[in-house]
């Protein structure tokens, strides 16, 4: 952890304590689907582009379909031709990195599949491959419980006397409520321990929302702010401007509520209102999420109604192209009462937040894409310039921005040069880009080599995941199968129904909406 000099700036390298990732095979199951083709395998190439991998490893496929290892290269080659960040792809580096790529054809359920697996593994010839073993589960969380016992059956998981590691990666959704939730975490670690399963919520592995506790817990004049003395309010926006597309029989089990809130949105609050943690660590940063979710007060029915707006796109212009409302998407009912778009301000009882509302809003067909977290803090006292210029005296702010557009943001007011005497909000800003210069991993790729690393610091804990799923069950209570009234409904290209806007005016708060690049 010694500060190097370099030019005159300190780099503080905190990852020289970080652990090595050692030679291991990572396992697909369900490799056929479109997260491996979009997400996995690219985030590996690069990571093996980038040297980043163990010096030896294996990727292997398990799916029911019938392919032989050449073709699934084929496949996954042409996946990344259309799927990587980086283009074209090095045809070199792909021909070294597809070496260590294979199939496996099986059943979920078909133990023989499982010991056909067992017999790769042993082949490779090489002890740590077949003790270092990551598995990853891109299938339907209904399978997860099949696929850890049948594991453990055929001796590759707990294996006694296994010197290696052995870990288990999913992904959201995790359960559709508390109670699923409970439930699918039971059949995960029914034969695994907890801290042999990673949970992945994509957010975790952006660099801009790894940078919240950088920023806060290194800054002393920043986290000298961040408390209800100061701050007036704080909005978080996930917007996007895309609707539901071909994963309208997905989103009309889901909703924005359960697709976004619970995971994202959530992850991203308790980042931006934990307490500092006593270390590093994963389980003191987790701990302290975990207490951050505890704390954020559960709405009563009445309060919902107050306190959470809901709404649904019907067509609309977005990006100067007219497109269809929610109910016209594929696989969604005519009549759906499904939310395409939530807001809701919640509170968080604890010593540091009492009071200051949180504003959470996230939809489909937005306006734009991006995410932001905007800390607002308290106008100055109603003398001076308040007094003259009112509510058009802006507050000062600070705003996160996560996506796109990467940076941050403190806007102040400043005297307009001139014999004039006006006063207007000027910036003050920090870009990623001009910074550091374009690097923009994917998240997978970094969550990838977290999961290899052992690092469950970026995973969430299954206490995270039951307090977020505790959070949302109070609010879906509140809806509890009243369908959508008509002040519920938004035109594609908007920013939600204006009950959203009316939730701030409650307290004198606007958004702050996001604004597209200049
Ligand atoms: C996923 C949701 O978890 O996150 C999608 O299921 C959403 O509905 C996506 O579009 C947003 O992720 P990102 O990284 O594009 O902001």
């Amino acid at each position: 952890m010694e500060p190097e000099q370099s030019d005159d700036l300190k780099v503080c390298h905190i990852e020289e304590s970080r652990k090595v990732v050692e030679p291991c095979s990572i396992v697909i199951f369900g490799a056929s689907g479109d997260l491996t083709a979009r997400k996995l395998i690219p985030a590996l190439y690069h990571l093996f582009k980038e040297k980043q991998m163990p010096p030896e490893f294996r990727v292997i496929g398990f799916a029911r379909r019938e392919k032989t290892d050449d073709g699934w290269r084929t496949e996954l080659r042409q996946a990344l031709d259309q799927f990587s960040r980086t283009k074209p792809v090095d045809d070199k580096v792909w021909a070294e990195f597809s070496t260590h790529i294979s199939y496996c054809e099986g059943d979920f359920g078909d133990v023989e599949a499982y010991k056909k697996l067992e017999k790769q593994l042993s082949g490779f010839g090489n002890a740590l491959l077949r003790n270092n073993l990551m598995f990853y589960l891109a299938t339907s969380p209904s399978q997860f419980g099949e696929v850890v016992e049948k594991l453990r059956d055929a001796g590759l998981l707990h294996k006694e006397g296994n010197k290696g590691w052995e870990r288990i990666v999913v992904e959201k959704p995790f359960g559709h409520d508390l109670e699923s939730a409970r439930l699918l975490n039971s059949e995960l670690t029914r034969y695994a321990r907890e801290d042999q399963v990673f949970r992945i919520d994509h957010y975790l592995g952006k660099e801009t929302v790894q940078n919240i506790l950088m920023f806060r817990f290194s800054n002393s004049i920043f986290e000298r702010l961040w408390t209800r003395d100061l701050v007036d309010n704080i909005q978080i926006t996930v917007s996007e401007n895309l609707g539901v597309g071909q994963r309208g029989g997905y989103y009309e089990e889901a909703g924005a509520l359960r697709d976004m809130v619970q995971n994202h949105l959530l992850q991203v609050m308790s980042l931006v209102a934990m307490e500092p943690p006593v270390s590093l660590e994963a389980e003191p940063i987790r701990d302290e999420k975990v207490k951050l979710l505890k704390s954020i007060r559960h709405l009563t029915p009445a309060e919902v109604d107050k306190q959470v707006v809901r709404g649904q796109y019907f067509a609309g212009m977005v990006d100067g192209t007219l497109r269809p409302g929610y109910r016209q998407e594929p696989k969604v009912k005519t009549d759906s009462s499904v939310e395409t778009f939530v807001a809701l301000k919640m509170y968080i009882d604890n010593w540091r937040w009492s009071g200051v509302p949180f504003y959470l809003r996230t939809g489909k067909y937005l306006p734009l894409s991006a995410s932001e977290v905007r800390i607002q803090f308290r106008r100055t006292p109603n003398i001076l310039f308040a007094a003259l210029c009112g509510n058009n005296l802006d507050p000062n702010s600070l705003t996160l921005r996560l996506q796109p557009n990467e940076g941050i943001s403190l806007h102040f007011n400043g005297k307009v040069p001139g014999t004039s005497t006006s006063v207007r909000p000027v910036r003050m800003s920090f870009s990623y880009n001009s910074e550091f210069g374009a690097y923009t991993p994917e998240a997978y790729e970094r969550l990838l080599l977290e999961a290899m690393a052992g690092d469950a610091t970026l995973f969430i804990r299954r206490d995270e995941v039951e307090s977020a799923w505790a959070i949302v069950d109070a609010i879906r209570k509140g809806w509890d199968g009243k369908p959508l009234t008509n002040r519920e409904f938004y035109s594609a290209g908007t920013w939600g129904p204006q009950a959203s806007d009316d939730l701030l005016a409650q307290r004198g708060h606007v958004w702050r909406n996001p604004q597209p690049k200049t």
